[in-house]
């Protein structure tokens, strides 16, 4: 078989900066060792995330030079409605700027003080939102997800045991529940069909909704066809109908498989909570039919819709994720495996043993990374998984991961190379590490955003 290459060639260039590994050990300090604060020129490869961070292709440029701005009834807004009913089938659909605004907007029209909303792993800012409404986010994913030495080809799946558990206890509190295609708390893993559907049979006993957070559905959609028996054969397009057509609705953050730089949308089947949404749209967004988004950037998502849910391009993005985590394994990293759909997750516990829990081993790592050789991962560990809203007592996650998301269509395989050399460096120095950091200011909610840190010596 041939191997697998690029679907496209580059048309336009962006020059990267080469630092030495003293600029940047002063630079870390004066941004606090919070990678948020780095300017980009000061990083070498930005694996800080996939968000926004993609390359348009040269269809997505020539849309959004033909983008509508109208302020109602854009012509853009219904490229884009058209676009997102033949991929999803749901019915309406409420612009946002981003996916945290289209959380904001559905949550506001239904999470209410007390509820619960399980699902798989909740995103940061999905949780964030929950929380800010003093409900509760329940994490429900099956337990192989906390393990990364075992194998499961669908680590984002939801323990159906103990959702049904939480469903059977307390039904009454249910809010909607809510699933993340794929999974990135759980490492970018995806969610099967199976699981998909035994999730909706149990929702429906308990007359319950069910919401995709569905910022990377297409990459979900690739892992099932490759992965889960009877959809080799199905087209991408096609497994990602299916897989929409057991929710009541869907979030989107179109950053991530838009492969757009803002965007974002909620999809809905009901009429009724599209307009109880709405009203929150035009307060937090803006009107109906454009939602916080220029026209231009609604013409450019609805084409990025159709190319990220082509085989081809999913294969070779998938491919390069994948390409990374080989080479970082040869190196002997420890990484979450299967590797993810959008990122490599290294098991900073395992990567810096000697690093105590309290001194948050996964930002150790992430500033090592950064002093050798100018990589910007992100920490998904204690940090983030920040302090608990009641308590206030610093919560230790399962996994103490870095993470390094691989921007769509935006570095080749040499910076795949280059990044995993980088972090072998470290690897051979790994268990001279015996010191992380201690925080010295931090914000009362999403605090790694705008952490500071000093080393303990
Ligand atoms: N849901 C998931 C699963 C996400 O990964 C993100 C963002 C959001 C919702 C929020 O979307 O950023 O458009 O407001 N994830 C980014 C990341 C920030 O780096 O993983 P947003």
């Amino acid at each position: 078989m041939l191997p697998y290459c690029e679907p496209y060639k580059i048309k336009m260039i962006e020059p990267l900066y080469r630092s030495s590994r003293e600029d940047r050990e002063k630079w870390i300090c004066e941004a606090h060792y919070n990678m948020f604060n780095l300017k980009s020129d000061q990083v070498f490869i930005d694996f800080l995330t996939d968000s926004g961070t993609g390359a348009m292709s040269d269809r997505q440029w020539a849309a959004l030079m033909s983008g509508d701005e109208s302020y109602a009834g854009s012509r853009s807004f219904t490229e884009l409605y058209e676009t997102v009913r033949e991929l999803t089938g749901f019915e309406y659909l409420l612009p946002t700027h981003q996916g945290r605004a289209a959380e904001n907007v559905l949550f506001s029209a239904l999470v209410k003080e007390g509820q619960l909303v399980p699902g798989n792993a909740h995103f940061d800012t999905t949780k964030g939102h929950i929380e800010f409404r003093k409900a509760t986010a329940v994490d429900c994913t099956i337990d192989e997800a906390y393990d990364t030495t075992q194998y499961h080809p669908f680590k984002g799946n939801v323990n159906i045991g103990k959702l049904e558990e939480l469903l059977k206890k307390s039904a009454d509190k249910v809010s909607f529940i809510l699933l993340t295609a794929t999974c990135n708390t759980a490492g970018g893993q995806p969610i099967s069909m199976d699981n998909m559907k035994q999730v909706r049979k149990l929702a429906d006993q308990y007359g319950k909704l069910v919401i995709m957070d569905a910022a990377r559905f297409a990459e979900n959609a690739y892992f099932i066809k490759t992965r889960e028996e009877g959809f080799n054969d199905k087209p991408i397009k096609a497994i990602v109908r299916e897989m929409f057509s057991l929710f009541d609705g869907a979030t989107m953050s179109a950053k991530k498989d838009g492969i757009v730089n803002i965007g974002g949308f909620i999809a809905l089947n009901s009429k009724e909570i599209y307009q109880a949404a709405s009203v929150f749209n035009i307060m937090f967004e803006g009107y109906l039919t454009y939602g916080g988004m220029a026209g231009r950037d609604l013409a450019a998502l609805a084409v990025g819709l159709r190319e990220s849910t082509e085989f081809d391009y999913l294969e070779s993005r998938i491919s390069q994720v994948a390409y990374l985590g080989e080479k970082l394994k040869s190196f002997g990293v420890p990484v979450q495996e299967p590797f993810g759909g959008h990122a490599i997750f290294i098991d900073a516990l395992r990567f810096l043993p000697n690093v105590p829990r309290e001194e948050f081993p996964a930002q150790t790592l992430v500033a090592e990374l950064y002093k050798a050789g100018g990589l910007r991962a992100v920490e998904i560990g204690a940090l983030m998984a920040d302090r608990d809203p009641i308590t206030r007592v610093n919560r230790y996650p399962a996994l103490e991961l870095v993470r390094l998301a691989i921007p769509r269509r935006t570095y080749t395989n040499n910076h795949m190379e280059y990044a995993a050399a980088v972090a072998g460096e470290v690897m051979e120095i790994s268990k001279k590490i015996c010191h992380g950091y201690r925080i010295t200011h931090e914000a009362p909610i999403m605090r790694h955003f705008t952490i500071e840190m000093e080393p303990i010596a």
